[in-house]
């Protein structure tokens, strides 16, 4: 894969913003509401901002790539510098670490087997990892991203580059191992519940939407409880293979990964109780709470609340 290198730095953005502000300071200089001639004393500072792809240069979709060479020249600038001493080099070797679920790989027995997460993270969800730091070792100019960052930049508008399925795959399991705990399931608490209840009626209701969701997905892909940050609701969304809903701008609070392999050892190819156990036994609303808690930084749920001096 190819991308344009010859480019602006980050570094010199700033300057390209000030030479702009600074020649529409001086056209206005020109027009004095009083008539007095233009003066070279600079008395007011607020100038048109241009949008960065009127600048001739890139555009928009663009400047994670702009970003990234910037950090890959500092990377390879630090890479004479080894500690060690040995030589620069070109070669990146290590990106992404696999993550541990946050329980013993038998706290979620009898409803998943140790077996299937044994197959599940230590093999599948390993070779999601693996697979994309080999990749990423081939298109460098991806490197220093967060894995929410790698996920947006190569789903690229819908047009994914080759590394999207490995990057969304393994954020997908990420979230997956942290959406379960032993002993979770039951109902949401709290602020959660009323959420929940205020957005598909009864809890009730939501869990026969979720179930409807994950039975009617055709082929493998998740089922997902996300907060829309504009209509400020939660609602129930199916992704197929690797989409993940962060790509829209959504928020997940838990997700369920219907590829078969996360089931098949434990239930075969009975998805219904598959789900019906999740919902029962594993899904942990602790962690969808605190993902809301979250979220609700960035999306006010309810009536704008303004302190009064
Ligand atoms: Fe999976």
């Amino acid at each position: 894969m190819a991308y344009a290198k010859e480019i602006y730095s980050l570094r010199q953005l700033p300057f390209l913003i000030c030479a702009d502000m600074f020649s529409s300071l001086h056209f206005k200089q020109k027009k004095r509401f009083d008539g007095s001639p233009r003066s070279s004393k600079i008395t007011s500072f607020y100038g048109l901002k241009t949008p960065p792809y009127e600048l001739e240069i890139y555009s928009l979709r663009q400047l994670p790539f702009l970003i990234c060479a910037d950090m890959f020249s500092s990377l390879h600038f630090k890479q004479k510098k080894r500690f060690d001493g040995s030589p620069r080099s070109s070669k990146i070797t290590s990106f992404y670490g696999l993550k541990t679920p946050p329980y013993e790989l038998d706290a979620l027995e009898p409803h998943m087997s140790k077996k299937t997460i044994d197959k599940h993270w230590g093999e599948y969800h390993r070779s999601l990892i693996e697979g994309l730091n080999k990749q990423l070792e081939k298109d460098d100019i991806l490197y220093g991203y967060t894995m929410d960052e790698l996920v947006k930049v190569t789903y690229n508008s819908g047009n994914p580059f080759p590394e999207f399925n490995n990057a969304a795959e393994v954020w997908n399991h990420d979230f997956f191992w942290e959406s379960m705990q032993p002993g979770g399931g039951d109902m949401p608490k709290l602020g959660l519940l009323q959420q929940i209840e205020k957005d598909f009626g009864s809890f009730t209701n939501f869990r026969e939407k979720f179930v409807e969701a994950a039975l009617t997905l055709f082929g493998s892909g998740w089922v997902w409880l996300v907060l829309k940050r504009e209509e400020k609701r939660l609602e129930i969304v199916k992704t197929s293979n690797a989409i993940c809903p962060i790509v829209w701008n959504d928020i997940p609070l838990i997700n369920l990964d219907l590829w078969e392999h996360a089931y098949y050892l434990d239930y075969r190819n009975d998805r219904a109780k598959y789900v019906d156990v999740f919902l029962n036994h594993l899904v942990s609303w602790e962690a969808a709470a605190a993902r809301l808690t979250f979220a609700e930084a960035f999306v006010n749920l309810g009536e704008p609340k303004i302190p009064i001096a």
